[in-house]
């Protein structure tokens, strides 16, 4: 924990950045010790990913899977579409979206934390998913071309991020005119008091960071999306004393959500 996490109000990027990346390189090199949060395939499939779609992606990113819920059935990918995946992690979700893209198709994962990186690009390459990369970027400024893909993706990763409105923004240069932005988030009812948002810990376990819910959509439609669903995952569900103290406290949940952009 530390309370060093803002100053002036404002988050320390550079500690939250070092807390992020600690939390998610143990995510992807021991996926058995204990979090916050839950992973791995009964979690997913709890959340809604069909079996048959899990028994076609590395049974290894499926361990690693930190994600919070189930987008693709709103975001009904066709073959041959272009993804971006923000804050792809061990890769279970570029995956499962380049199996439904198809060989014509293309994935590509953003992430900043090099082991989930290592890992989702040797799993990749064990099966041969030649249709999915990776690049080492922020999911803010991700460097890829603009107006370039039909669909950008991202599972509990927003609300990791300080500055939300960049990220949407992000997403949305990079979308073709009525490209989809499905996503998977924590958000949370009421306003979070400071003792949250300033414990490093709990913002890396996706609770600290998390917006207020109508916030988090107004968000969205500020930086040029139609928001065209929004659901409440009651199936996740944070397992820590501490966060579930949190969660039940401040109405912290897990949505998905569909945009298109204008
Ligand atoms: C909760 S995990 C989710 C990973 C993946 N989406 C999944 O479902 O398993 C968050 C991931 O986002 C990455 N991440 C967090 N903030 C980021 C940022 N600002 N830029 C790039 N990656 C980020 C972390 O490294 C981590 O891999």
């Amino acid at each position: 924990m530390s309370l060093a996490l803002k100053i002036d109000n404002k988050v320390n990027e550079t500690e939250l950045e070092q807390h992020v990346k600690k939390m998610y390189r143990a995510v992807a090199l021991y996926p058995e010790s204990e979090f916050h949060f839950e992973m791995g395939r009964v979690m997913a499939e709890r959340l809604g990913y069909r079996p048959q779609d899990l028994d076609q992606v590395p049974q290894e990113s499926i361990e690693s899977f930190a994600g919070v819920g189930y987008y693709f059935d709103h975001l009904d990918l066709k073959p041959n579409q272009r993804v971006v995946d923000l804050g792809s992690g061990s890769g279970m979700d570029t995956f499962v979206a380049a199996v439904q893209v198809g060989h014509g198709g293309a994935v590509i994962g953003v992430d900043m934390t090099d082991e989930q990186l290592s890992k989702a690009t040797r799993l990749r390459d064990e099966v041969g998913f030649c249709n999915v990369s990776y690049k080492k970027a922020y999911i803010d400024d991700t460097g890829l071309p603009t107006g370039m893909f039909d669909a950008t993706i991202s599972n509990g990763v927003v609300n990791l991020a300080s500055d939300k409105l960049a990220v949407f923004a992000e997403a949305h240069r990079l979308l073709k005119k009525g490209g989809k932005l499905a996503l998977s988030d924590i958000v949370t009812e009421k306003h979070l008091p400071e003792r949250i948002t300033c414990n490093a810990t709990l913002w890396a376990a996706c609770i600290g960071g998390a917006m207020q819910q109508d916030d988090y959509v107004k968000t969205i439609e500020a930086a040029g999306f139609d928001v065209v669903h929004v659901q409440d995952n009651p199936e996740y569900h944070f397992i820590s004393d501490g966060a579930t103290w949190a969660t039940e406290t401040y109405g912290v949940k897990s949505i998905s959500l569909l945009a298109i952009k204008k």
